[in-house]
């Protein structure tokens, strides 16, 4: 795949899909921004990938604003906006201890579905003044559903709820930037081998695993990263979600 050209910040560039995701563009030729907030890593492993590396917290309008711009001066300009900061959270709607907490549930939200969005706003504005290619296109922006959209578990009402969210913006983000050239995808992953899945041990791992489809393993962050090249490379892909899960389907 040749992604010479792409300039993108990857979002929760640190670890896991989007560490993976950032390897593989930077190796295809892109130029690569990784923002995170875990500075230690995040610079560790910027200068692995020989990326940059900006401190940001996605649900900071500030620091958002800050770190893409720094970014684009970094690159020479912003093409590209993989959004994969976010985290896992499991607490049912009435539990042992009472009803949710509304601080974990908002949290939740907050970093997953609204961090997406502020990133994919102020990246669009950037991108925005781009010169267009051939087919109008300015940038594009890739965010992180999950299959837990879909099919949401015991215990994931503020999880699924906010990768719902994602997976509903799609839609209405790529008609609004329609008139500037920006397209804007989801990908829904099912379960990935990544830091957060192997700190659950193996005994777990084999257990999930044995629910997929075919493959009957667990995703490869290799697998999702390569989904997001090919969403940068064909730009009929617009306004929709992608599933990549083996054809798991949770009960
Ligand atoms: N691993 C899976 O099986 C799986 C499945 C479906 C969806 N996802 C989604 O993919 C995304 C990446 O997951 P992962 O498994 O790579 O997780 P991960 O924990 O390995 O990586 C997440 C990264 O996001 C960063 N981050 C968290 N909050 C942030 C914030 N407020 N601002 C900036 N950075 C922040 C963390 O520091 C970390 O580097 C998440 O949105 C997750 O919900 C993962």
């Amino acid at each position: 795949m040749d992604l010479t050209g792409v300039k993108a910040v990857v979002t929760g560039g640190a670890s896991g899909l989007g560490n993976a995701t950032a390897r593989f563009l930077a190796a295809s030729g892109a130029q690569i921004v990784l923002l995170d907030r875990d500075t230690a890593r995040g610079t560790e492993q910027a200068a692995e990938i020989g990326a940059g590396f900006q401190e940001c917290d996605v649900t900071d309008e500030g620091s958002v604003q800050a770190a893409l711009s720094a970014a684009a001066d970094h690159m020479g300009g912003l093409t590209a906006a993989i959004n994969c900061a976010g985290i896992a959270t499991a607490e049912k709607t009435l539990g042992r201890n009472g009803p949710h907490g509304l601080d974990s549930w908002k949290r939740t939200i907050d970093i997953n579905l609204t961090g997406s969005f502020n990133v994919g706003r102020l990246a669009a504005e950037i991108m925005s003044k781009n010169t267009p290619d051939a087919d109008g296109q300015r940038g594009v922006i890739v965010n992180t559903a999950s299959i837990a959209a879909f099919e949401g578990q015991k215990g994931q009402a503020a999880y699924a709820a906010s990768k719902g969210g994602i997976a509903a913006l799609a839609l209405p983000m790529a008609r609004d930037l329609a008139s500037v050239g920006v397209r804007c995808m989801a990908i829904a992953p099912g379960i990935f081998r990544t830091p957060m899945l192997e700190s659950l041990g193996q005994e777990v791992m084999d257990g999930l695993a044995a629910d997929v489809t075919f493959p009957k393993r667990l995703g490869d962050p290799q697998e999702y990263a390569r989904t997001v090249g090919f969403i940068l490379t064909c730009p009929y892909l617009n306004g929709s979600v992608i599933r990549i899960d083996g054809a798991l389907r949770m009960p």
